[in-house]
């Protein structure tokens, strides 16, 4: 028999347990091993819960005992998860995650750690919850050459803007709504900042591309921004505001990482996840484009993810080297900046005459794609084109109120 331990007993590393107990049988006809939950990590005593028995405080415990072959890290932050999961690879455990901030500050390491003592470090719950991501990037699509991945990434920046869409609530009031219904924790800075996508879209471009990308690295800009009037001229263009998080190969090789508020028109796939879902898309040579759906947060979706990682560790052998990348600290050659991002883009402005727009399009040379009286939208260009155009437009007297790029898919 081998025995799990799980490192955090909150709402995730519960879960884990929850349903690892629900699906026992089911886990063991999979895996051909006999499991046991042997102990459950945490500072806290749970007395009165079911599985109180099992819980320590001590990580030494679980390094000490040998049948202890699969640790399920839920318990967040870099301190102390950091030194118990390399710990805990060092005694020739495997670990699963569902951390987000370590595998996108320290995953380089943590890979390294596992692949040192051929065992492995998975993370699949660490990106869009259930939704599975990370294995198929490196299984299913590893045939392909992978161009670029964007997606909706957080949960609560998405559902505070679809109420800002559909309900034409301002930003303030849907944020409440979200936090009143546990979407989003008190301080959501880390949510509605961008922070927590950024932290997904580390881990995905650094799986795809192979070179650590590091959250500073990533231009990130959240939503707190967004007014309802900006929702509202995108969806008179045609689109709708979403937090979007993307990494693509530039043509000279370099890759481009940004998470921002994009307008996504409503013929791409995206304009449609609503609420509190996440979806990825993956642009590969052999797939051309797919996309993958699901609860991107939530104490069983996320169990599901972490128990999915344990169950493919209990049948690997050794290291699985497809699932990581290399360190880049120092190495950023590989990486572009916001200024050769290009996009379409969309201006809400003081209220002008639309002829405007247009003669300033025709100066610049972009088309305009759509015109209102307080903003318009025009075709793709650079960062130094759109600032011409936001230029030309204070000219002519109006005042720029905001401008988003669209997300071309
Ligand atoms: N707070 C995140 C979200 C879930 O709203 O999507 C955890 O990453």
């Amino acid at each position: 028999m081998k025995k799990i331990a799980v490192l955090g007993y909150g709402v995730v590393g519960s879960g884990v347990v929850e349903l690892f107990y629900r699906n026992q049988k089911k886990i063991e006809i999979n895996t051909g091993e006999r499991l046991e939950i042997g102990y459950i990590l945490d500072l806290r005593e749970f007395p009165g819960d079911p599985y109180a028995d099992k819980v320590v405080h001590d990580i030494q415990v679980i390094l000490d005992d040998q049948e202890v072959g699969y640790v399920a890290e839920c318990m967040g932050g870099t301190n102390p998860a950091f030194d118990f999961c390399r710990c805990c690879l060092e005694a020739g455990k495997s670990v699963a995650t569902s951390n987000k901030q370590l595998v996108a500050e320290k995953g380089d390491i943590l890979l390294q750690t596992a692949k040192e003592n051929h065992v492995n470090f998975f993370f699949e719950a660490s990106v869009g919850g259930a939704i599975p991501i990370i294995r198929p990037l490196h299984t299913c699509l590893a045939a392909n050459d992978i161009s670029a991945v964007a997606g909706i990434l957080n949960g609560t920046t998405n559902f505070i803007l679809q109420k800002m869409f559909d309900e034409n609530m301002r930003f303030a009031p849907a944020l409440e709504l979200a936090q009143k219904l546990g979407y989003a924790e008190r301080d959501p800075s880390a949510d509605i900042d961008g922070g927590d996508a950024c932290r997904k879209i580390c881990i995905l471009a650094s799986l795809v591309f192979g070179k650590h990308v590091y959250p500073d690295q990533i231009y990130t800009k959240g939503i707190r921004d967004i007014t309802l009037e900006d929702v509202q001229l995108a969806q008179r263009f045609g689109g709708a505001v979403k937090l979007i998080g993307i990494v693509k190969r530039l043509e000279d090789g370099r890759v481009l990482s940004s998470v921002m508020p994009m307008v996504v028109m409503q013929d791409s796939l995206l304009s449609h996840v609503n609420g509190v879902f996440n979806a990825v898309m993956v642009w590969g040579d052999g797939v051309d484009k797919t996309m993958f759906y699901g609860r991107g947060a939530g104490k069983l979706p996320t169990a599901s993810a972490v128990l999915g990682d344990i169950i493919d560790e209990v049948k690997q052998k050794d290291t699985v080297l497809s699932q990581s990348w290399e360190s880049a600290e120092e190495d950023t050659s590989f990486l572009a900046t916001i200024d050769d991002f290009k996009a379409p883009r969309c201006y809400r402005t003081s209220p002008c005459g639309k002829g405007i727009f247009a003669k300033i399009a025709t100066e610049i040379g972009v088309e305009l794609i759509g015109a209102a009286e307080n903003g318009c939208m025009i075709s793709e260009c650079n960062q130094k084109i759109a600032e011409a155009f936001k230029r030309c437009l204070a000219q002519e007297g109006a005042e720029i109120l905001s401008r988003i790029p669209v997300m071309i898919d």
